[in-house]
């Protein structure tokens, strides 16, 4: 520890201003982090944050002092070579009640916004809140609104980095480039949300990449290891096989949102319609059982179809289920010939939903008889 910055701390320590000394022991931090000593700098940022706790009341415990405005001494950092910026920072306005979820994964959620809640409780007694969180899952399922909503609930700001841009124009860069970025927010209480992670935390032992990859996801195990309890890291990925096992070992827990179940369904459904149409009448079961296999955003914009046609067409109140056949199919035989065995796939499960040959003749023009003809013909009728 280079001795000329500790006796700035004590000096700062000594002078009583409370800034100059938050000051000095980050840049001591900082200069054990770039010797290498990640550990050091971590239980450095930590004793200041438990001292302050123990040396006066929680609700102005530095936890709770590190909003945003007051810290954002820092410049926005920027690539080098394009000057661009590397994050952009939100303020969600949505919480855990505008995502539809499994109910076992709201309460795992719950518990991780409750623990970060407690985060000055407990850093008071030395114990570290879960701070890493994963999310996996299909695209379309819901991470990314998920994040938000948890920065939501707990109502700090986010700052969002999305990695496969960062990755794929500026190579060279992308080590310094994360090393800016969690440089960035390890004075703040900020949620750090990382999408599209396996762009930058790739296994290691991919032959397909350069050893550019191996370097980054050595520099981001590092500042993983060094981020401070203030930051909560969130991380998103559709290919969470791809991970490295060493980053994979970085989280506290990981969470798959999958294509949703019926009862989430139902919610989006709801949700999405009648925030629109509130005075309507539609047919949710029918919906529900439709939406099997979408996706929320796919489900997000099937119900959106839904809701224009019933306004172009001045349809009132009640929408007839040929009409839900019709914006159905539509979305989900968009690149389909007619000709396909897809097609008839799609046709064939909404009869088994209770539409009738008559409509869907209506529908597609095709007479009954060749309908009939054709589930036979795919052995769909067997099923
Ligand atoms: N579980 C969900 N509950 C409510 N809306 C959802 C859900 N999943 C997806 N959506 C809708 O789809 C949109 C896209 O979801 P997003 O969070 O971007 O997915 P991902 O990040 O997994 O690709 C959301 O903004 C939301 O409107
Ligand atoms: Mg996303």
């Amino acid at each position: 520890m280079k001795s000329g910055l500790v006796v700035k701390l004590i000096e700062a320590h000594s002078s009583g201003n409370e800034d100059a000394f938050k000051n000095a022991v980050n840049i001591l931090a900082d200069d054990e982090e770039k010797k290498g000593n990640s550990t050091t700098a971590l239980l450095l940022r930590n004793a200041y944050i438990y001292k302050k706790n123990h040396s006066i009341n929680l609700a102005d415990s530095p936890i709770s002092e590190m909003s945003f405005s007051t810290q954002s001494s820092i410049p926005m950092p920027k690539d080098k070579d394009s000057t661009l910026e590397l994050l952009e920072i939100l303020t969600p306005k949505v919480t855990l009640k505008d995502v539809a979820l499994p109910e076992k994964t709201l309460s795992a959620l719950e518990q991780i916004v409750s623990e970060q809640k407690s985060i000055e409780l407990l850093m008071n007694k030395g114990i570290f809140p879960s701070n890493r969180l994963l999310f996996c899952g299909p695209p379309g399922c819901g991470k990314t609104l998920t994040a938000n909503a948890l920065a939501g609930e707990l109502n700090i700001p986010v700052a969002y980095v999305k990695l496969d841009g960062l990755v794929s124009s500026y190579l060279g860069q992308t080590g310094t480039n994360i090393r800016k970025i969690f440089d960035f927010a390890k004075n703040k209480r900020i949620m750090l949300f990382l999408d599209e992670f396996d762009a930058i935390a790739k296994k290691r032992d991919d032959t397909n990449e350069l050893g550019e990859l191996k370097r980054v996801v050595t520099t981001l195990l590092q500042n993983m290891d060094s981020m401070p309890a203030n930051v909560f890291l969130v991380a998103a990925t559709n290919h969470h096989h791809l991970l490295d096992p060493a980053i994979w070992r970085r989280f506290n827990s990981s969470i798959l949102l999958e294509l949703p179940i019926p009862t989430q369904r139902q919610q989006m459904i709801e949700k999405f319609f009648y925030e629109k149409l509130p005075e309507y009448k539609i047919d949710i079961k029918t919906l529900v059982i439709l939406t099997d296999g979408m996706s929320g955003a796919e489900i997000q914009s099937f119900i959106q179809a839904l809701a224009k046609h019933c306004v172009m067409e001045g349809i009132k109140k009640n929408i007839s289920q040929k009409q839900i056949a019709e914006i159905w199919l539509q979305q989900n035989t968009l690149f389909i010939s007619e000709n396909s065995e897809d097609f008839m796939k799609a046709l064939y499960k909404l009869k088994k939903n209770g539409v009738s040959l008559r409509t869907l003749e209506e529908i597609t023009s095709i007479p009954k008889s060749t309908l009939n003809y054709r589930f036979k013909k795919e052995n769909l009728d067997d099923e």
